[in-house]
């Protein structure tokens, strides 16, 4: 039966990718080092502390951090704030993001941190894409990759390299369903024909696994907030964010002008925004992960 086949998995994850329009790595690296800034104050605000929160609860409840000190690659690491939190609870941290901007954050914050924490650290500007792991002796190096909503979960052949640097442990969050915000959704709507994309969606990996006979764990986390932005900022952010998916061009620069025009008040764009977050956990050996019982 297909759906028990990791090559149906493989061919719809394909073709979801194929429908959207990609850029160059070089265009999407590009794009993460445009973010940094306000990614940075995202993790930073108190619904970013919220999902970081969820996320360490989702690994402690399995006793994931328990045992150490353990050897922890954290997969398109961003500003950090994970492979600190690793870090304080005595973990060493590869903290591997191809955005040098992003490194340059999480060494702002790791020049502010206790010196023994921040010497558990290693940054690295590393593409996972390019990156050969038995090159670089990744090769069942770490007791658990931690990839949080990181885009090196492009397909199934970026996550067997997941699968093949960890010796215990795997993490890897997506998107679940659709995100909102209304001025992206009705961006993409008017340019793409549709609101959101879905090549980024756990459906495809979570299948995947399980259809290759590992126990994933699954833990979804929703979270939504009013947005609040000088209406400038919220071009640019807009801008950045569409980015993502299309080629922004001067009529889609037009589009973003008039959507914030029109929907600003005394000089800012507020907006509910929010996702769901799909967590998936599992043992590269395909044994089932076990409650921790403390
Ligand atoms: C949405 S952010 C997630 C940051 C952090 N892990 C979190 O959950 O808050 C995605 C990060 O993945 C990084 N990234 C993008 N492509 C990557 C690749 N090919 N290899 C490694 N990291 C990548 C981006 O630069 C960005 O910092």
């Amino acid at each position: 039966m297909k759906l028990f086949e990791p090559k149906f998995w493989e061919n719809e994850w394909e073709k979801a990718i194929q429908s959207t329009n990609n850029k160059t790595s070089e265009e999407k690296i590009e794009m993460w080092n445009s973010r940094a800034d306000n990614f940075d104050k995202n993790v930073s605000s108190s619904s970013g502390q919220e999902r970081l929160k969820e996320t360490i609860n989702f690994l402690d409840k399995y006793g994931v951090l328990d045992q150490g000190p353990k050897t922890i690659l954290d997969l398109g690491c961003g500003p950090g704030h994970y492979a600190i939190e690793f870090a304080r609870r005595g973990h060493k941290v590869y903290a591997m993001d191809p955005a040098e901007k992003m490194i340059d954050k999480l060494n702002e914050k790791l020049g502010n941190e206790n010196k023994e924490v921040a010497n558990k650290i290693i940054p690295l500007v590393d593409d996972w894409f390019k990156l050969d792991i038995e090159e670089k002796g990744y090769n069942q190096k770490f007791d658990l990759v931690f990839a949080s909503m990181c885009p090196a979960i492009h397909d199934a052949k970026n996550l067997q390299k997941v699968i093949d640097a960890s010796k215990k442990y795997c993490f890897i969050s997506r998107f679940a369903g659709e995100k909102f915000r209304k001025s992206i959704s009705y961006l993409l709507e008017k340019h793409l024909g549709r609101q959101d994309v879905s090549h980024m969606d756990i459906i495809y990996p979570l299948n995947w696994l399980y259809s290759k006979g590992y126990k994933p764990e699954l833990h979804f986390d929703s979270w939504s907030r009013l947005h609040k932005q000088p209406k400038e900022e919220a071009k640019n952010e807009i801008q950045q964010m569409l980015g993502m998916f299309l080629t922004v061009d001067d009529e889609v620069k037009n589009d973003i002008e008039d959507y914030v025009e029109k929907h600003q008040e005394e000089g800012y764009l507020t907006e509910e925004k929010g996702a769901t977050a799909g967590m998936v956990l599992f043992d590269t050996e395909g044994k089932c992960i076990k409650y921790n019982k403390k």
